[in-house]
């Protein structure tokens, strides 16, 4: 397929190839062993919708995997032929050099790849070296019972999943009642599948990263804006990268910034010092018409000693800790009403001089944590 309709196809379907970079998956899983340092020791870690000839996740586990303690690590890859985006496919060395290659399974196929044991190659540990491989009878989609088998054996997920299908592999993840830690984009927060799992503390957002942008490397081809391409390059990443300035790791693994309080000024204090004018200069917190709370237009300025409920931006989560904070609800997502009570009213929209307010959280303050 040449480069053109390459690109025509990247516009008109939902492109779901971009590639993790290895410092952001560092980064991340590095806060989880600073909290418990024996996280991944024993564990079967499962990379669905990975692919290690060309992505990280897997080849960051091989890596680690002696020093981490791990018991297996899992991953298998999507066909070529079944990607919304197909980007002139290039096979790797690694395949095409083995006795198991299949000119027609590398199309058709998912991969299956596989890291539990020394091979008994030029080392006595285990490492990326020992990894073995196999073609999956069918095409690696997530949702096949093949890799459900798979997701089966894991005791952790970890991806970075197509972000067209991020509710259905969130509860692809919780059916089987898994652990997981994956990227999703930050609209997901006010899914309605994805929110009430927020609200009740039953998952939530990764240590790191979250509110920057995040660079990821694209298929040759694949269109890019100029604006994302300089500021992916501003990053250092020069080439067939993007970046995402709306991406961010959600878990259910437990972390240090989740217990961590947020230091805030009293609402006396705020109003006085806030380097906010839009608190300074008004003397106040502006309420809502149609319900019963103040606004918080900056998670910086949420008063300490405010005991009634007050909405804040989304990206309070990133600094969310739940000792400190309970979530209430939220404004509606998608432009779609919702009903319930852990939406706004019948309108599920705040509004301000019957002006919306843009979307919100509602918290309330569980008294001082520390
Ligand atoms: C956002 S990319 C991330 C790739 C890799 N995990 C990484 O982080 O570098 C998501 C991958 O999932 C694959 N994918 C799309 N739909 C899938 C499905 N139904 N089942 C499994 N994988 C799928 C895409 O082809 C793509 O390679």
């Amino acid at each position: 397929m040449g480069v053109n309709t390459n690109l025509t196809k990247a516009k008109s379907s939902k492109n779901d190839e971009f590639y993790t970079q290895w410092i952001d998956i560092e980064r991340e899983i590095q806060a989880y062993l600073d909290f418990d340092a024996d996280i991944f020791r024993g564990k079967t870690i499962f990379c669905s919708c990975d692919d290690p000839e060309w992505s990280n996740f897997t080849k960051f586990f091989a890596l680690h995997f002696c020093e981490y303690g791990i018991k297996k690590l899992i991953s298998t890859s999507y066909a070529q032929e079944s990607k919304l985006y197909k980007a002139d496919y290039q096979i790797t060395l690694f395949e095409k050099s083995d006795p198991k290659f299949d000119d027609t399974k590398t199309l058709t196929n998912g991969k299956l790849f596989i890291l539990d044991r020394d091979a008994g190659d030029h080392n006595d540990k285990i490492d990326i070296d020992d990894l073995k491989w196999e073609y999956l009878s069918g095409d690696g989609d997530f949702r096949s019972n093949e890799v459900k088998r798979l997701r089966d054996q894991a005791d952790i997920i970890i991806t970075n999943p197509p972000f067209s299908l991020f509710r259905e592999f969130i509860g692809w993840i919780l059916e089987a009642d898994k652990k997981f830690l994956v990227i999703g984009n930050m609209n997901a927060i006010t899914y309605r599948e994805i929110f009430p799992l927020i609200k009740d503390s039953k998952i939530w957002l990764g240590a790191t990263g979250n509110g920057n942008d995040m660079v990821f490397g694209v298929p040759k081809g694949t269109e890019v804006s100029e604006e994302d391409r300089r500021k992916a390059a501003r990053l250092g990443y020069v080439g067939d990268f993007t970046r995402l300035g709306n991406s961010c790791w959600f878990t259910n693994l437990d972390h240090g910034r989740r217990h961590k309080p947020l230091p805030l000024m009293t609402l006396a204090d705020n109003i006085k010092f806030s380097k906010h004018k839009e608190i300074k200069a008004k003397k106040a917190y502006r309420k809502y018409d149609n319900y019963s709370a103040i606004d918080v237009p900056f998670t910086d300025s949420i008063p300490s000693d405010y005991t009634g409920v007050m909405g804040v931006p989304i990206s309070f989560l990133f600094k969310h800790c739940p000792d400190q904070f309970e979530i209430i609800g939220a404004t509606e997502s998608e432009g779609r009403g919702f009903s319930g009570d852990l939406w706004l009213g019948g309108t599920a929209q705040a509004m301000i001089d019957r002006k919306r307010v843009y979307k919100r959280l509602f918290i309330k303050s569980k008294g001082d944590p520390r």
